[in-house]
């Protein structure tokens, strides 16, 4: 079947698609999209988020054909055509990433909680990203990079 949706934007199409395919895997493998990363494919991990009409989602789950003229916004959407989004500059500026498998996930995940327009607290920020999980940051400077990126939401919120 061929799927067509609005991808970071653009109009995009796959062809061929097999009906059991995942929305992950048209991503990464069909629209050349590898920013979102492949884990468990079980919805347990979170490094596959990103937004389905903009809801936050793990593309894993998300069979292909649900994603049919709809709207996704991936970790590559994100950025400002060169420069990294706010969120994504606090991550790499706190060092929250090392191996970086689970950031895509971790990236969206606090875009959709610091979106929301009000400061979080650190409950709530553990408690939004608890579904993205990370094997090698031990989260703190997940945390610290979230707060970072909180502070400057609040100079440029977008
Ligand atoms: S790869 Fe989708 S939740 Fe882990
Ligand atoms: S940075 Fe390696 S899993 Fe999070």
């Amino acid at each position: 079947m061929r799927i067509t949706a609005t991808v970071n934007g653009e109009a995009r199409q796959a062809d061929d698609v097999w009906e059991g395919e995942s929305l992950l895997y048209v991503l990464r493998e069909r629209m050349g999209l590898p920013g979102s990363k492949n884990a468990c494919e079980q919805g347990e991990c979170g490094s596959c988020t990103v937004y389905l009409d903009d809801t936050a989602v793990c593309a894993c789950l998300v069979a292909a054909g649900q994603a049919q003229g709809r709207a996704i916004v991936t970790v590559e959407g994100l950025a400002r055509g060169d420069v990294l989004h706010p969120v994504q500059q606090a991550f790499v500026e706190a060092g929250a990433v090392q191996c970086g498998f689970c950031t895509p996930g971790l990236l969206i995940a606090a875009h959709d909680l610091l979106r929301g327009g009000r400061r979080p607290t650190d409950a709530e920020v553990r408690e939004a990203l608890a579904g993205n999980l990370c094997r090698c940051t031990g989260y703190e400077k997940i945390l610290e990079a979230v707060r970072l990126a909180a502070d400057r939401w609040e100079e440029d919120p977008s």
